[in-house]
């Protein structure tokens, strides 16, 4: 096998973990020559999510402990998509075994356990440590990133970042563990969703100065495997109003949204910046484009401008063809891949820092909903 590859573990072969064997499947999609994730090793407590692994014609060793899986010193770098109560005890084990991570959002289930992780990773500075967030990676949303870069929007009016679901609107729609306190923590949805709606303005410099939370729990019961009504006690839906600041020292609200229960949404990811000059907005309704708008005196007419598959890593398709979500996966991992052996990188993945702002907005939210307040940062 080629040298050029980073030999990579999996903990948690569910949903996202799967996500991830497709993406090193489907390197040879990137035109580069970027070295390639190569899963040897797989790790889950479900015998079945193991057994998926097996199909990974590069993994060829599977654990039911995740600790064997760290012992093996063919494994470089873990990828770790696991409950999020598991977060904190299973990313310290990783950087403390001298691995580097890849973990999912949220990063730990609560303040405490993101700054467990941060803890870890000062003992461990060797290991190269981010967290999952791939929606930024659209190339409609590179554009608003570069028309920023450039001073394009001018003053900022306001900016709004929201990712909205609507599966839960099915009251039939069985309990899981992201919807039980004790596996998805007190932050209910936000804990699954914030970080999506946190990676493009925390990177753009939108600093949240002060948060004020409105918190829904809409679904009070679902049923369990049997079909019996068991408390559901995680807050459905949020919004978060924040006063921002830019790096030009302006002031602007900024509106978070968190729902898993949006009506007619599936994965519905909706950024907008709103500016003196300029104003974009981007969604994943129509996820090849982005809608502008610049101002001429008085009137502003909105148009779209479809972007196709201009990606920060160059692929095989062609540009005029439609950009979707294994794409953003595809670019995420090559640029964690990018930083992690120090080549460019445009646009690096949510850092640990990122994470602990993000955890102190949704904590503050927390605050902010049960004391009716408006929270100082
Ligand atoms: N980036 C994204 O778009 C995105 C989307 C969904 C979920 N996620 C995140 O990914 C993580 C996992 O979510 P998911 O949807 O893949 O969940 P999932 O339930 O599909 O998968 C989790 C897996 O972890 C396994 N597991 C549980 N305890 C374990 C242990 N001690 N050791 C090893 N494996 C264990 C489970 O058996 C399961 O296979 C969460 O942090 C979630 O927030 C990210």
């Amino acid at each position: 096998m080629s040298e050029n590859c980073v030999k990579f573990g999996v903990i948690g072969c569910g949903l996202m973990g799967r996500e991830f064997a497709s993406v090193s499947m489907r390197w040879l999609h990137l035109a580069g020559d970027l070295p390639r994730p190569v899963i040897v090793a797989a790790c889950d407590t479900s015998e079945a999510n193991r057994e998926w692994f097996r199909r990974v014609p590069d993994t060829k060793y599977f654990y039911e402990d995740y600790r064997d899986l760290l012992a093996n010193p063919e494994v470089e770098a873990v990828y770790c998509a696991v409950p999020h109560h598991l977060h904190a005890q299973v990313y310290t084990d990783v950087i403390r075994a001298g691995k580097h991570l890849l973990g999912e959002k949220p990063f730990g289930m609560d303040l405490d356990a993101c700054r467990a992780v941060l803890e870890a990773m000062e003992e461990h500075p060797e290991s190269f440590v981010r967290c999952a967030s791939e929606f930024p990676y659209y190339p409609a949303v590179q554009q608003m990133v570069q028309w920023f870069r450039e001073g394009a929007f001018g003053q900022i009016i306001e900016a709004r970042f929201a990712i909205k679901h609507s599966s839960d609107m099915d009251l039939t729609k069985p309990i899981n563990w992201k919807r039980t306190r004790s596996a998805n923590g007190d932050y209910g949805c936000m804990g699954d969703l914030g970080i999506h709606t946190q990676h493009l303005p925390f990177r753009l410099g939108f600093e949240p100065l002060t948060v004020s939370a409105q918190l829904a729990n809409i679904a009070r019961t679902r049923p369990d495997a049997n079909g019996n009504p068991v408390p559901c006690e995680t807050w459905d839906n949020a919004i978060v109003l924040c006063e921002a600041r830019d790096g030009a020292g302006d002031h602007f609200p900024m509106q978070l949204e968190m729902k898993r229960m949006a009506p007619g949404c599936t994965n519905t990811v909706e950024y907008e910046i709103y500016g003196l000059k300029m104003s974009a907005k981007f969604t994943t309704d129509d996820p090849n484009a982005v809608r502008y708008t610049l101002a001429r005196g008085r009137e502003q007419a909105w148009a779209r401008l479809v972007v196709g598959q201009k990606t920060l890593y160059p692929v095989i398709t062609g540009s005029i063809f439609e950009f979707g979500f294994s794409d953003s996966l595809l670019q995420m991992f090559a640029a964690f891949i990018s930083e992690l052996r120090g080549l460019p990188c445009p646009f690096g993945c949510f850092t640990p820092n990122e994470a602990l702002l993000s955890h102190r907005v949704l904590t503050a939210a927390l605050q902010s909903y049960t004391q009716q307040r408006v929270v100082q940062l």
